[in-house]
């Protein structure tokens, strides 16, 4: 009944995961923030729905929050205008819609492994084949140089990034960052940039790669940044022909986004941003705490994580990752098993720390209950 792009794809076991969880598991495995978009932005859009703000807007998005958007991130490029931006429905909408704008049946797409769980679907379903690059702990999660040149053939159509990564929790140098310039300038590759964990980045700022070369679209969101996953709001960033041509996919996909949440992304980004760096601050304490608690419970290393909210530990218990998320949700801890994120996550998990200090806490005392007896490699 279904095309053949559909062959071989499953929903990830991050959802299948959270159905099958005793009530009063410690959460690990979230995606989101646990903290609500701030108070103002709120009110925004309370406002807008009761002043008669519900209808279709613009296709690309309010004029007033693309130039919000523009002015956020002119830093990384200069001259950036609102002709350089289109808003869609969460990061999501934007990265496929970048997959049917650019992909074409037998293009090869490079995609991080491990990397986010959307990648290689969206370029399936495209046509395109995903090509994975690797993301290794011993190389602290970032781009292999050598392999990466490697791998680019005259099928390469684009490369997808990740930076701050999920779940690596990498981030670009700008070594990194002029590495995929360069590949993109001279072998006149897309560049899918994801950077929707931008704002969440801890030890030194964010290296975008925006301006690193015209062939890049930046994908971003509002979810992460203002905790607000559940009202669908992101961007794409691109020169303005390839913006223009990003637009009429996202225009058959979803006509327009929605009004009012688009309002109160507007007041998140023109507003006071101490609730943004509030949030950021507490996810600071809460990785210190759980990377040095992680490496001081034998059968797993971990690696600082530079951006993003989760930890990506390798381990060395004799079951595998999917065996081992079983055994901790028995234990009363849910946890994405690494393999989700593709083979290279194989002997991983990923333990998110979108949860309290109090529950994180709880959390690691129920991993070390359950992996104590257990037979290591
Ligand atoms: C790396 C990455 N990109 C994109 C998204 C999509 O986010 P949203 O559609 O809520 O903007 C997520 C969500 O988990 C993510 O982790």
């Amino acid at each position: 009944m279904f095309s053949s792009r559909l062959d071989g794809l499953e929903t990830s076991d991050i959802r299948k995961l959270f159905e099958n969880a005793p009530p009063d598991a410690i959460n690990m495995g979230i995606g989101e923030p646990d903290f609500q978009p701030p108070e103002h932005v709120r009110e925004a859009v309370k406002k807008a729905i009761d002043s008669g703000q519900n209808k279709y807007g613009p296709i690309i998005g309010l004029p007033a929050l693309r130039d919000a958007i523009a002015a956020r991130h002119v830093r990384h490029l200069p001259g950036l205008a609102r002709e350089n931006v289109v808003v869609t429905a969460g990061g999501s909408e934007a990265l496929m819609v970048c997959a049917q704008a650019f992909y074409e049946k037998g293009d090869e797409v490079l995609v991080p492994n491990p990397g986010f769980v959307f990648y290689s679907p969206h370029a399936r379903i495209a046509g395109a084949k995903p090509v994975h690059y690797s993301l290794k702990q011993e190389n602290d999660f970032g781009l292999d140089e050598e392999e990466l040149k490697k791998l680019v053939s005259g099928r390469t159509r684009a490369i997808v990034v990740n930076t701050p990564s999920n779940p690596c929790g990498g981030a670009f140098t700008q070594k990194e960052a002029n590495l995929i310039g360069d590949l993109s300038r001279d072998h006149k590759l897309v560049v899918i940039s994801d950077e929707v964990y931008d704002e969440i980045v801890y030890d030194r700022p964010h290296v975008s790669m925006l301006g690193k070369s015209e062939r890049v679209v930046m994908v971003n969101s509002f979810s992460k940044t203002y905790a607000m996953t559940g009202w669908r709001i992101g961007y794409m960033v691109a020169a303005a022909a390839l913006a223009e041509g990003l637009a009429k996919v996202h225009y058959y996909t979803i006509a327009c986004p929605s009004t009012p949440y688009q309002h109160g992304a507007l007041a998140a980004l023109t507003g006071p941003q101490e609730p943004v760096k509030a949030m950021v601050k507490e996810f600071k304490e809460r990785r210190d705490y759980l990377v040095k608690a992680l490496n001081e419970t034998p059968g797993f290393k971990c690696t600082l994580p530079k951006g993003a909210f989760y930890t990506f530990p390798s381990f060395d218990f004799a079951l595998d990752d999917r065996e081992l998320a079983a055994h901790l949700l028995q234990n009363n801890v849910i946890s994405t098993p690494g393999i989700s994120f593709g083979s290279l996550g194989a002997k991983h998990m990923r333990f998110s720390y979108a949860n309290s200090l109090k529950n994180l806490h709880k959390g690691v005392e129920n991993i070390r209950n359950a992996t104590k007896g257990l037979k290591r490699k």
